[in-house]
């Protein structure tokens, strides 16, 4: 097993198809199918027993000496549109790359080792996050009436994908038991670490987020001949609502974020009044109670407004993550003298969701300028390595314990 060594590198170069254009790797997507099957043959070259459940996530259970639980890795396939070439993938491979180092020491590792790829965390083809990591865990969705901007349902975009992944030679076509616990390999996609010219973060825990579909009603008309008193604009509507929340948000806690990354008109047509304005809201906060308080005030706002809807896409409290194995991260890296400082993460991630079933911990490696979910998105390969190593002696003594 592992005697050739694969390189995080030329991975990363297999995985990400697209230069400068950003990767577009949404969930059931072509390029989602292909990583996830190239991801499934690589673990079976090496001797891993692959197992693909109903909503994609791929487990690749490599052996151990013991018949116990294995100790897990990995992070989701899926992109954000136009996204970066580590966000999720890094974990995927990385851990890849620790598990083969694992098995390079020689002995079997007493307990199996097992990597995870999750099929979706972003939410970004469906108005669904963690549809993934759910899954994994149990949770109950309903998900599958959710259409894409094309019309396509969630059931009809998973079936296609799924069957031909269950359909490959020797998977087993099941939801993977629960691992004895979960570590997730990440890009910070922010800016503290390479700020302090740290190369590794362990993360204490994960922001609350809710997110929203707001839908103002108008009337499609005649941009020209319509007067005035009779335009019901749904564009006009909703940036007035818009500049009343930036409002609200500029006047609670630093600690909030609030975005909204996606207006949708219709018809979209220059010289036709707004029918109808769709847009999103990503509201985040490390506490529950400050993002209840905003939410509130949020919703208040908007019910001062006429003829508009609002929708509930998303809610996951904020995460406190396992002290237990991020002390034992802590005390590995000190001896290994990376430099680390333990941190709290803004951006979402499936550890919050495997953190409600099994102990679950983070490792972070810096994001050059903080930028992430952006084609700019970029990590020395010195910094991926580093975390790499972390992983490695981690999960060697997470499996020999
Ligand atoms: C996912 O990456 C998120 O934090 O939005
Ligand atoms: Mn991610
Ligand atoms: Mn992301
Ligand atoms: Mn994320």
């Amino acid at each position: 097993m592992f005697s050739e060594e694969h390189q995080l590198a030329d991975l990363l170069n297999q995985f990400n198809t697209t230069a400068d254009t950003g990767q577009n790797r949404l969930v059931y997507s072509e390029q989602w199918l292909h990583n996830q099957k190239t991801l499934i043959l690589l673990g079976q070259k090496y001797g891993a027993k692959a197992i693909v459940d109903d909503y994609g996530n791929v487990s690749l259970d490599f052996p151990g000496q013991e018949a116990t639980l294995p100790i897990a890795t990995g992070s989701h396939m899926d992109t954000v549109r136009q996204g970066g070439r580590y966000d999720g993938l890094y974990g995927v491979l990385g851990g890849f790359c620790a598990i083969q180092k694992v098995y390079q020491q020689g002995s079997l590792p007493k307990k199996p080792l097992r990597l995870i790829s999750f099929s979706e965390e972003e939410g970004s083809r469906f108005p669904a996050a963690f549809t993934g990591s759910k899954h994994y865990t149990g949770q109950q969705q309903q998900v599958a009436a959710l259409v894409d901007e094309t019309g396509i349902t969630f059931a009809q975009a998973r079936e296609n994908a799924i069957k031909q992944l269950q359909a490959m030679p020797d998977v087993r076509r099941q939801r993977a038991p629960l691992p004895a616990n979960f570590t997730e390999l990440h890009i910070e996609q922010g800016p503290r670490l390479s700020q302090a010219h740290q190369s590794i973060g362990l993360v204490t825990g994960i922001v609350a987020q809710n997110r929203y579909n707001v839908t103002v009603h108008g009337q499609a008309n005649h941009a020209g001949t319509t007067p005035r008193a009779q335009r019901q604009d749904a564009i006009a509507t909703a940036s007035h609502l818009m500049a009343r929340l930036y409002d609200l948000v500029d006047r609670s806690s630093n600690s909030l974020t609030f975005t909204i990354g996606e207006i949708r008109v219709s018809p979209n047509v220059s010289n036709v009044i707004a029918e109808s304005c769709t847009f999103t809201i990503d509201c985040r906060e490390e506490s529950d109670e400050r993002l209840a308080t905003f939410l509130s005030a949020m919703n208040t706002v908007v019910k001062q407004f006429d003829n508009v809807t609002i929708e509930q896409t998303l809610h996951v409290p904020a995460t406190l993550l396992s002290q237990a194995l991020r002390k034992q991260n802590a005390e590995i890296a000190t001896q290994m003298k990376f430099p680390f400082r333990e941190l709290f993460s803004g951006a979402g991630h499936d550890s919050q969701i495997m953190n409600t079933v099994v102990p679950t911990t983070m490792i972070f490696v810096p994001s050059k300028a903080g930028i992430s979910h952006a084609p700019a998105e970029y990590t020395k390969m010195s910094d991926l390595l580093i975390g790499v190593a972390l992983l490695t002696a981690s999960l060697s003594a997470q499996a020999n314990e």
